[in-house]
């Protein structure tokens, strides 16, 4: 809370009668905190989002309709800079757009850790590493922070897929809960002091997040000492009066009454205390006085703004191979072929899309380069006539430059991904391409791991990510050799979506996502198990090479020193990692985790000094409480999770942890196969959790009118009325909006639906339909 206004916000709650305390537990609208001026309650305006402003007026037609603003890339192309103080200038820009246009707090940025490639979200997401993602995070939210508006980090917690996203229970053990799903956020909460934090939609371990007082109160309040404002995701509020009670403050969006009237019956009822409600109060009016105000033009730079978006997704950029056909050679004749290098895929669908105010193309960039079509960039579809036309281009050019990547319509929030692959025609067209010139170069427009069947018959692979409004300028440049590529992947390439631990308990068909690889996640799994990758995680060549010498461990500091040295011919910068190998024994334990890391610019021949500061959460367990593992580690630092370039030691002094008999003979010793619900048992401590399947006369409020419709004929035509005027409204069931609205509507659990309809379908009806989706008489009550 902050504390200049807790006095005053403290005095006017006690001020409040019940029924307007209750009433500010829930928005006003979509985008505001109730105001009682009378009183001194100003509203608070919030706004998406985390790679730029979505800031909505009254009466927005759609999710793309709002003010415009400078879309800068993706988080995961922002995370592939590892570059904190970089992140922490687009943070500053992004909080200057808010403050010009008078947004009080910005939704994000999202920390979840990506579980799988396949999330439909991860393009908002910084990694699979919670060091990488906390540390990107902190600086981030001190971005904006630092402009005066708030910060809201989201989703809290273990909101890894998209599927079910409002209903599905990610069943957990706490040591992984704490060491992989959760340390993002303690790092931010505790280094960076957020004003708000979002709970995520789904259950936690059997309890929504909204009302999850393990979570909500043990730990971010109690534990961290976080004292802001807890606020819903967009209709996630599961049960008023047991959040109030959890300390989650606000539910949005508004416009219902249902909520306060379920929170009114529960205080009568005493099941919920009047001081759980005030508490609320008071967090949310000083957090509204401290960020209430109105729009201050002057505030920003649009020109500044749009240069930090470039030098983001300029560092951004991810070289993946590289046989030396890159940078191109001055005067080259360049063929470039795909359709996306003139409708370039920048940015990913659902609430983070930005009304962008200048996208750079590719093509417009460079007129004189020859050009192909080759595909349809909405659909990914190629036909013969396009692939011969860019063949016969390729041909005729020295270098073939193809821009490819993941349509709009397959990466968005609201629905995963199917699986790893780009389109096919998209394929076919590098294959081919690739053939007519062995000098191709592809450049990839996507926001998460894709497959590259072809990637042994072309010359260089690019990894552009989602740059952003200004991202065509920054491939330009790096394709040019104006700039030097730099950035490492956060997030493994697996050779295949089914590589990936949670293969087999992820996504669809599940009502439950069972978290049986434990702390096996991403690198942590692939390095153990020993399972081979396309791209591993830190991977990313330079146009430069750097050499690594004179590594010095540091006990007492616990610091990794040593020196890089450009030995290229070209400026260029490098992101040394650290990593630890823990001692052996104890509790099961990836073979190598980060540590720390530090991006180093270096002109040609220069040697500098690093130091690195091994993270205590690198050296520590969770076991009932954090614990420093004693003993001797492994020091490790490198170019890349493989690419280990120097060895040390590191002692750490302190008694080891005792290795637990449970876990003799199961898949977390071994990791081999996929972890059995027999294995999940020994991990959870605890029989798992039975995942029981609705139908008839079980369903209940976590049911989405897509899975009532399978037995319900008033929830079919209930459904197909909501999903046709949807589809109207777009005019294209390919449309991402289009398509994450339906899973957002008539594929939200029933209550998420009430939540965000403002009113317009109340609480009453939807108990009548959820009676006759189990066969009951409409007015049934019990
Ligand atoms: C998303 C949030 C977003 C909110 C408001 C939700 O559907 O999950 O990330 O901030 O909508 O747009």
């Amino acid at each position: 809370m902050d504390a200049r206004y807790a006095d005053a916000a403290e005095k006017i709650v006690a001020k409040l009668d019940r029924d307007r305390l209750l009433d500010l537990g829930v928005g006003a609208d979509f985008w505001h905190t109730r105001a009682y001026p009378e009183a001194g309650v100003p509203a608070l305006a919030v706004s998406d989002g985390p790679s730029g402003l979505r800031h909505q007026r009254p009466g927005a037609r759609d999710m793309a309709d709002s003010e415009p603003a400078t879309c800068f890339p993706a988080l995961a192309t922002a995370a592939a800079t590892w570059d904190p103080e970089l992140v922490e200038r687009m943070g500053a820009a992004i909080g200057s757009e808010a403050r010009a246009q008078g947004v009080g707090v910005v939704l994000g940025p999202g920390l979840n850790i990506k579980r799988s490639p396949l999330c439909g979200r991860n393009f908002e997401y910084f990694s699979e590493d919670p060091l990488l993602a906390g540390t990107l995070a902190t600086s981030h939210v001190r971005g904006v922070q630092s402009t005066g508006v708030g910060s809201c980090i989201k989703h809290f917690a273990v909101n890894s897929q998209e599927y079910r996203r409002f209903g599905n229970d990610s069943v957990v053990d706490e040591r992984t809960l704490r060491e992989i799903y959760l340390r993002a956020f303690e790092m931010v909460v505790r280094d960076a002091r957020p004003q708000m934090v979002m709970s995520a939609y789904v259950m936690l371990n059997g309890v929504y997040c909204s009302d999850n007082r393990h979570l909500l109160r043990d730990i971010l309040r109690d534990e961290w000492g976080f004292d802001g404002v807890v606020v819903t995701d967009w209709g996630g509020m599961h049960d008023r009066a047991a959040a109030y009670e959890a300390g989650c403050d606000l539910a949005m969006p508004g416009g219902g009454t249902h909520l306060q009237r379920r929170a009114a019956t529960a205080l009568d009822s005493g099941t919920l205390r009047e001081g759980r409600v005030r508490e609320s109060a008071r967090r949310l009016v000083a957090l509204a006085m401290a960020h209430a105000g109105g729009a201050d033009p002057a505030a920003t730079d649009v020109a500044a703004n749009r240069e930090v978006a470039r030098h983001v997704a300029a560092e951004g950029h991810v070289l993946l191979a590289n046989d030396g056909t890159l940078p191109l050679a001055a005067g080259a004749r360049v063929a470039l072929i795909g359709q996306m290098a003139e409708r370039p895929r920048y940015q990913g669908g659902g609430s983070s899309h930005i009304n962008a105010r200048r996208v750079a193309t590719m093509r417009g960039l460079r007129p004189g380069w020859s050009y192909a079509a080759g595909y349809d960039a909405r659909t990914g579809r190629t036909t013969r006539a396009r692939v011969e036309e860019a063949v016969r281009a390729a041909r005729e050019a020295d270098v073939a430059v193809v821009v490819v990547g993941l349509p709009e319509a397959i990466e968005s929030e609201g629905y995963d991904r199917a699986d790893m692959r780009l389109p096919g025609g998209m394929n076919r067209l590098v294959a081919a391409v690739a053939q007519a010139n062995p000098r191709t170069v592809v450049v990839l427009q996507c926001g998460s791991p894709v497959e590259l069947p072809w990637e042994k018959d072309v010359a260089a692979v690019l990894c552009a990510g989602l740059g952003g409004e200004a991202g065509a300028e920054a491939t330009v440049d790096v394709l040019e050799g104006a700039a030097n590529p730099s950035g490492k992947l956060p997030e493994t390439w697996p050779l295949h979506a089914d590589d990936a631990p949670c293969a087999g308990c992820w996504g669809e068909p599940h009502r439950q996502s069972q978290y049986r690889e434990g702390v096996f996640v991403g690198y942590r799994y692939y390095q153990t198990a020993g399972v081979p990758v396309a791209h591993c995680f830190g991977h990313g060549l330079s146009y430069t090479s750097f050499a690594y010498g004179a590594l010095a461990v540091d006990a007492a500091s616990r610091t990794a020193s040593f020196d890089v040295t450009n030995v290229g011919g070209v400026a260029g910068a490098e992101v040394a990692q650290v990593y630890v190998e823990p001692p052996a024994g104890g509790l099961p334990h990836p073979r190598v985790q980060l540590a720390g890391f530090a991006r180093v610019e270096l002109a040609p021949g220069e040697t500098r000094r690093v130091s690195v500061a091994l993270d205590r959460g690198s050296l520590s367990v969770w076991d009932g409480a954090w614990k420093l593992v004693g003993g001797t580690y492994q020091v490790l630092v490198g170019s890349s999770v493989e690419d280990v370039r120097l060895r040390g030691a590191l002692d750490v002094a302190g008694k080891g942890i005792a290795a637990p008999g449970k876990f003799a003979g199961t898949w977390y010793r071994s990791l081999e196969g996929r972890p059995t619900e027999e294995d999940f048992r020994a991990l959870l401590g605890r029989p798992v959790p039975s995942e029981t399947h609705h139908a008839r006369g079980t369903y209940d409020e976590t049911d989405s009118l897509l899975e009532m419709a399978q037995t319900s004929a008033a929830c079919r035509f209930v459904a197909n009325r909501i999903k046709g005027s949807v589809e109207r409204q777009y005019g294209d069931p390919m449309d991402p909006q289009c398509r994450m609205s339906i899973a957002s509507s008539v594929g939200c659990a029933l209550f998420g639906l009430v939540n965000c309809s403002g009113g317009a379908l109340p609480a009453g009806v939807a108990r009548a339909l959820l009676n006759l989706a189990n066969g009951r008489a409409p007015w049934h009550r019990g």
